[in-house]
């Protein structure tokens, strides 16, 4: 592995993360790439490319769709850091513990968070299930509502900050616990405070970060993303979601959160320059994002869009709705509200859709030509299509689409086959199933 990808910080549990192909990214950017001039990390995600290419001494500019994800890449490519954000930063560390929201929107949970931190204890699954059904929060259609839930029904979309704590309010009892909620508001609550005092926006960032990490470590779901929080179906208490699900309801919030932020420090200390490295949230389609690198010298642009129909904010919307802290209108399926208490508008990328993602390519292209960069894509291949993970477009479709384009550029492509021999016959059969990957180098002649 690169020397310099030691003091990576994976800031998530994220979906088609590139940490397997990271070092070849790497190396072909850093073959392409011009002095003084920028790549760019066009669909950045978790950051881990942004950053890769960021401690090998290249500018980055970094850019999501989902503003959770420019936060983690303005955090770790060390955007807006000044020479007072790291004091800053361990000043907000002394200051959460102590930190609380208003008691009368606790106590109407005081009660039940009692119960759960002694079924927690005595590891009582059944009293768990039941305790989660009677819970008041939004979805529940089984229980009265609350004075709580009322206000939200009556201030959808408004900010929640210093009213009904909306963690709490529309995700305890699923894919946290009600203790879990109740600090995670808190430090939401902190963090934009803290801001409103400070205004570093560096900090700012690297808050936020620690408190997606933390999101990321405690959540209650197949795979750690947020499509949907497990439930309790039966009291076996062998059963691995059983177990895993005490695991996860037995993290102290705090504690998790503090050492992230230790992390963060400790990882993004490592370059002692301030970056010339920019975080934009901005659809890659967006023509104000056009503009943006129209103004900028750019040698490599990198890209590693979605390949499936499943949209990338079905998987993380609770990070986006804490990031925007608003009460959400939950999407409701039959005139119920889904059990993954997805919002109602949520982004859906034109990646994701057979109809459209040609063209969403061909605007990519178009800014390759525009920039007269070289171009690198990911591309993921799914062995069996019959799975659902069928591909919006093909590698065909996008070579056709780049003569177009670039029809003078040199292409070159590098399929990764992961070394699989360690593995057990039972590996060998998700094997099968693996997505073959692929490096499609457009390079500029
Ligand atoms: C495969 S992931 C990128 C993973 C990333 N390379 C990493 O290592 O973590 C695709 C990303 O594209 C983003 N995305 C989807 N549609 C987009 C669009 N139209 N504009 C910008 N970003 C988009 C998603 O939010 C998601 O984070």
């Amino acid at each position: 592995m690169n020397k310099n990808l030691e003091s990576l910080y994976k800031p998530i549990q994220y979906l088609g993360a590139k940490t397997r192909t990271l070092d070849t990214i790497v190396s072909e950017c850093q073959r392409l790439y011009k002095k003084d001039s920028y790549v760019v990390d066009l669909f950045s995600g978790s950051s881990l490319v942004s950053q890769a290419l960021y401690l090998n001494n290249m500018p980055v500019i970094a850019n999501d769709v989902m503003t959770f994800c420019s936060d983690m890449s303005a955090c770790l490519l060390n955007v807006a850091k000044t020479t007072n954000s790291v004091s800053l930063l361990k000043d907000a560390i002394k200051g959460i513990s102590t930190y609380e929201i208003g008691s009368n929107f606790i106590e109407p949970f005081r009660e039940y968070m009692v119960y759960e931190d002694r079924l927690i204890k005595t590891k009582d699954l059944q009293g768990l299930k039941e305790l989660y059904s009677k819970l008041p929060v939004i979805s529940n259609e089984k229980v009265e509502p609350s004075a709580q839930v009322k206000f939200i029904r009556e201030n959808i979309g408004k900010e929640a900050f210093k009213y009904a704590p909306l963690i709490t309010n529309y995700y305890s009892g699923s894919y946290f616990g009600i203790i879990q909620s109740i600090r995670l508001d808190t430090i939401r609550c902190y963090i934009e405070l803290y801001f409103y005092e400070n205004r570093d926006l560096w900090v700012y960032a690297a808050l936020l970060t620690a408190l997606y990490s933390t999101l990321s470590a405690i959540v209650h779901s197949a795979g750690k993303h947020f499509a949907q929080p497990i439930s309790i179906t039966d009291c076996n208490k062998d059963k691995i979601t059983n177990i895993r699900l005490f695991e996860n309801r037995s993290y102290d919030v705090d504690q998790l959160f503090v050492g992230f932020l230790k992390d963060i420090l400790s990882k993004t200390g490592k370059k002692k320059d301030f970056s010339t490295c920019i975080s934009t949230c901005y659809d890659a389609q967006d023509k104000s994002f056009a503009s943006l690198l129209g103004n900028k010298t750019i040698s490599v642009i990198y890209a590693d869009p979605p390949y499936t129909a499943q949209q990338y904010s079905r998987f993380y919307h609770i990070p986006e709705v804490i990031k925007q802290y608003k009460y959400p209108q939950l999407q409701l399926y039959r005139g119920h509200i889904t059990q993954g208490l997805y919002p109602d508008d949520k982004f859906k990328s034109d990646f994701c859709s057979k109809t459209k993602a040609k063209d969403a390519f061909r605007k990519v292209f178009g800014l390759v030509e525009k920039n007269k960069c070289s171009f690198i894509l990911s591309y993921s291949e799914s062995k069996k299509d019959a799975t659902g993970n069928e591909r919006m477009v093909t590698r065909n479709d996008i070579l056709t689409i780049a003569k177009e384009f670039i029809p003078n550029y040199r292409v070159k492509q590098l399929r990764f086959d992961f070394d699989y021999r360690q593995l057990n016959s039972s590996a060998k059969v998700v094997r099968e199933k693996e997505d073959k990957e692929f490096l499609i180098i457009f390079e500029k002649k």
